[in-house]
């Protein structure tokens, strides 16, 4: 989109920085902390542009991205970090036309960027257990538009889930390898899975279950993103960063009689240890 129109979704940053997001209606007006700006004011015109507030202060005019929603969006709950989505989007193969479960629906951060992935011909069907929950993630979701391409369903997941064929399946759960019966149960054969848990205690009961549920290929994966101050004469990183947000958890879902087998590590010496060894033995170390 070139020009915002009508009911489209705008990203507003004043020069102090701070961002709005609004959806754009005929006669609304965006009251901030530098003056009102009118909606009037930006239908029909180009993005990239910079306009002022009642106030003449300024404001840049943007399309929104997917990062820009997901750190906008109303939360009650922890929400997967947009650097953890992204990656989990290419492992677990998120594409046009998925079908992917999810189970722990939260604020329904992590289903706003699948909705995205999967539109406009595949599906998301995310699972929460508790209502008011589910009830603000539907806001979210309805607020953006994107809740055609999913199915919200209030429910345990300790009850299984009603798919039985999906493409790639997350958990974001306290305890997800408590329902590894129930997600091998939702995925096709071969299907991806993903979870995101924040300690290593947590990892280990999940990395010793995924195995006993026929599920191979296994990774643990943990992302750092370090952020830098853009300033060219002294471009440093920031002094702060989140240095933890979670650890991922990968896994396939596999038909073979013994999961461990494609799991257990290779046992034996490094390749590096192994040349070492020789070289002494020849007397060249
Ligand atoms: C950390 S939040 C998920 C956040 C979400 N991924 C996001 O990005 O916004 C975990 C959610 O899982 C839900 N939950 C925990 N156990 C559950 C279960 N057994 N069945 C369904 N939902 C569950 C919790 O109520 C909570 O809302």
């Amino acid at each position: 989109m070139g020009f915002a129109k009508e009911n489209d979704l705008v990203l507003l940053i004043a020069r102090d920085r701070k961002r709005f997001i609004i959806r754009l209606t005929s006669g609304g007006e965006l009251h901030t902390h530098r003056g009102c700006v009118k909606h009037d004011d930006l239908i029909g015109q180009p993005l990239g542009r910079e306009l002022t507030s009642h106030l003449g202060y300024p404001f840049l005019v943007l399309e929104p991205s997917t990062h820009d929603l997901i750190k906008e969006i109303k939360r009650t709950t922890q929400i997967v970090y947009p650097k953890d989505i992204g990656y989990m989007l290419l492992k677990l193969n998120v594409r046009p036309g998925s079908q992917v479960v999810e189970g722990g629906t939260g604020s329904g951060g992590l289903t706003l960027a699948l909705a995205q992935s999967v539109m406009p011909t595949g599906h998301v069907y995310s699972y929460e257990v508790r209502p008011d929950v589910l009830a603000l993630a539907r806001k979210n979701l309805e607020g953006l538009g994107l809740d055609c391409y999913v199915d919200l369903k209030q429910r345990d997941i300790e009850e299984g889930f009603d798919e039985t064929d999906a493409d790639a399946l997350f958990l974001d759960v306290r305890t997800p390898w408590q329902y590894l019966a129930q997600a091998r149960q939702a995925l096709k054969g071969g299907g991806f899975f993903g979870s995101i848990v924040p300690t290593t205690n947590q990892v280990v009961h999940l990395i010793e279950a995924l195995p006993q549920h026929g599920f191979a290929d296994i990774e643990v994966e943990e992302l750092l993103l370090r952020p830098y101050k853009v300033v060219p004469g002294r471009l440093r990183p920031m002094d702060r960063m989140v240095a933890h947000t979670g650890y991922l958890i990968f896994a396939r879902k596999i038909d073979a009689p013994d999961a461990s087998q494609w799991f257990a590590p290779r046992r034996g010496r490094s390749r590096a240890r192994r040349r070492s060894e020789e070289s002494k033995q020849n007397g060249s170390g």
